[in-house]
């Protein structure tokens, strides 16, 4: 650490006054965004807010925000890492470098098992963040423009009425997103709290100043529920779900119902910031939507491998059976470098868990670094898509239940989310 340089957590007014300074410094576009923001999610506990301080005076930050995340039915309890910033004075002196052990310190702290941001790849690959939560939001969306239209479905005008969605609908709109995010290896559950927050802050608007929240009803339940935002050229819908049995329908007079509205507002395009793999892309990509191949992504770190791994125990146990593993007896060790964790199994059930050290080819036979693992654990890549680079090593015999305990899936964090 760098003489002089010493962090500590947010502990009064005063304190919190100079974050929200240097954050409106580093970050103009989100002033007045942070404290509401903290409010929500921290219910006004600004305490784990972590100052870098030199000679008095407050030169980097970091923010840790407790959040759950499911990880295939499994809630786990992550620690969101936000507002990272050094003031601009104080750059490129290895302050933050310094400010970063100290925030998974934090993490580790107050007993969450992973951390997770968004922000410059390169800058937090050094310390130890990988890629493991697409969110599709990315600037050059997939896009349909409008003199280029395919031809689209017949769509009954009157199979649902659409209309705003009120603080009422809101726990209905909850259920439909949650019944749809559920079958994601990994995803965000939102409370109502959060829900309304999104709504009403400008976080919905980020691209743009205008922003809609619509609900589809029929017989008078409402069905379904779309987002969009309303930029200069472009409306961009961010979310769109339906009830299982209005699904196919409902997205599709969603579409139809977007593009008009593109229509009347003289806009020349819709945009879908909504995951490539959801039904909707289908009815996009016939419409004559041009899809994107690549996505943007949060950045996920391992904390304590070992308290994540008995956190997820049954969800293993559930992955073993009907596998290989079933009539296995025998102890298995995931080995991630600065960590390990010995799987005692017997009969495809999970006995006992622990770090004690083992023999040295035993640490080869699953070995793979903290960030390769992160990607496993999220089914944000599967263990095919790694073989072959020398850091991932899975000896012969366990890269079938490797395959079985993490398979590929989908994960995914809508942009206001994060
Ligand atoms: C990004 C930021 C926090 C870096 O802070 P910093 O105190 O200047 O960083 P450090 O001096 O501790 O640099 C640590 C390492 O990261 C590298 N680095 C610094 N800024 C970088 C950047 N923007 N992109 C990539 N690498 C960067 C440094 O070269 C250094 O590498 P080294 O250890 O190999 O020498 C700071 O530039 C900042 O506040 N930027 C504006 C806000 C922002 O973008 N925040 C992140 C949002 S996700």
């Amino acid at each position: 650490m760098k003489d002089g340089f010493t962090v500590r957590r947010v502990k009064n007014e005063k304190d919190l006054a100079a974050v929200i300074k240097i954050v409106k410094m580093v970050f103009p576009e989100d002033s007045g965004l942070f404290n509401a923001y903290m409010n929500c999610y921290t219910d006004g506990d600004f305490s784990n807010s972590l100052m870098g301080i030199v000679n008095g005076r407050l030169v980097a930050h970091a923010v840790v925000i407790p959040r759950r995340f499911m990880i295939d039915g499994v809630p786990v309890e992550m620690g969101q890492v936000g507002y990272i910033a050094t003031h601009p004075k104080y750059r490129k002196q290895g302050y933050m470098k310094d400010l970063m052990p100290a925030i998974d310190a934090l993490i580790a702290q107050k007993g969450l098992h992973l951390a997770y941001l968004f922000g410059i790849p390169y800058f937090y690959r050094k310390y130890g963040y990988e890629y493991a939560l697409p969110d599709d939001s990315f600037k050059v969306a997939p896009h349909l423009e409008l003199d280029k239209l395919r031809p689209g479905p017949s769509v009954s005008p009157d199979e649902f009425i659409i209309r705003r969605l009120e603080p009422d609908d809101t726990d209905r709109a909850l259920a439909i997103y949650g019944k749809d995010a559920s079958h994601r290896t990994m995803w965000h559950p939102r409370s109502r709290k959060v829900w309304s927050f999104q709504s009403e802050s400008l976080q919905l608007f980020s691209e743009g100043w205008e922003a809609e929240e619509l609900v589809f009803e029929k017989d008078g339940k409402v069905k379904g529920y779309m987002r969009y935002d309303v930029l200069d050229d472009a409306l961009k819908v961010r979310e769109v779900n339906f009830d299982e049995e209005d699904q196919k329908v409902g997205l599709s007079f969603a579409l139809e119902h977007i593009i008009n509205e593109a229509f009347a507002r003289n806009l020349p395009r819709v945009q879908a910031a909504i995951p490539l793999d959801h039904p909707f892309m289908n009815f996009f990509v016939t419409r004559g939507g041009i899809s994107v191949d690549y996505t943007y992504g949060g950045m996920m770190k391992v904390i304590n491998l070992m308290e994540l791994m008995k956190k997820l125990k049954n969800l293993i146990n559930q992955r073993m059976a009907g596998t290989e593993l079933e009539r296995f007896v025998g102890t298995m060790t995931i080995n991630i470098y600065e960590e390990h964790v010995n799987i005692r199994i017997i009969n495809g059930k999970i006995r006992t868990m622990d770090n004690k050290p083992r023999e040295p080819e035993v640490m080869k036979d699953i070995r793979m670094s903290p960030q390769q693992f992160v990607q496993l654990l999220t089914g944000y890549k599967g263990v095919d898509d790694l073989l072959g680079i020398p850091d991932f090593r899975i000896a012969p015999r366990w890269t079938g239940p490797m395959r079985a305990l993490f398979p590929k899936g989908n994960p995914y964090i809508y942009m206001h989310d994060r």
